[in-house]
């Protein structure tokens, strides 16, 4: 992996879209991994706005996008299918038929192979964002020791990713326990990764990632082992490196 870091939360967004556009301009049918949090929000902001601008074009392109919670309908404010519809697909001018997230409803489990299935149909996933939790999770793959599952799977979020999610519910106790997560292979797969981390909440675990051992407690350690992977860190994130 590289790390580069930046001076604030604004330059890596920067950073980040001008490394969609180049894909983009270089492979306009790109297949996007794409995630959801408050860390990838600036970059769709700047996504939106040179989208707008002509000069990025997601007429062609496809997206997968990380994961999804269990039993959320796709219209319910938390889900990700409508965080993904409202901070990014209803601006760009992407086919919402091409857009993919998870479904966490129904036979999950089915749905997970499902998704497996229609990435490899699609030819695998050419660039994959990611965020990183303060656990050190990427997607939902939560640290626990088999964390490196492969597939895509239906995962239990630990106590911290709830309370960490929490905010964007009612109440702690409406955040669903589950979701269903792209797996470790599909992100590995993937044939350049970006991870973007900001602010000093994750210091930590963005240094246990780069310097720290490679193991599924923290699973962001795994993408020491892709060959194209790169961190885009504002200067509080990388505060401990
Ligand atoms: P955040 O989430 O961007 O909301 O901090 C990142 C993650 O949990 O992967």
């Amino acid at each position: 992996m590289q790390v580069y870091v930046y001076r604030n939360e604004e330059q890596v967004a920067q950073a980040a879209a001008m490394i969609f556009a180049a894909e983009l301009a270089a492979k306009p049918n790109l297949v996007l991994g794409l995630a959801t949090g408050t860390t990838p929000i600036p970059t769709y902001q700047r996504l939106i706005a040179l989208n707008r601008d002509g000069l990025i074009d997601f007429s062609q392109a496809r997206s997968y996008n990380l994961d999804e919670y269990v039993g959320l309908e796709p219209g319910h404010p938390a889900s990700y299918r409508y965080f993904m519809n409202v901070k990014l697909f209803d601006h760009i001018n992407i086919d919402k038929a091409n857009t993919h997230v998870p479904s966490g409803l129904g036979d999950v489990k089915k749905n997970a192979d499902a998704y497996d299935a229609a990435i490899e149909e699609a030819g695998g996933i050419d660039l994959q964002l990611l965020g990183i939790g303060h656990n050190g999770h990427i997607g939902f793959n939560e640290p626990n020791p088999r964390a490196f599952i492969y597939k895509t799977n239906v995962v239990t979020l630990t106590p911290s990713t709830i309370q960490a999610n929490a905010r964007l519910f009612d109440k702690e106790a409406d955040v669903p326990r589950q979701a269903i997560s792209l797996g470790i292979g599909g992100i590995m797969n993937a044939r350049r990764v970006i991870l973007l981390a900001t602010g000093r909440g994750k210091a930590q675990a963005v240094r246990d990632a780069v310097k720290g051992d490679i193991t599924p407690l923290l699973p962001a350690s795994i993408l020491k082992a892709h060959r194209n992977a790169q961190f885009l860190l504002d200067e509080e994130a990388a505060s401990l490196l």
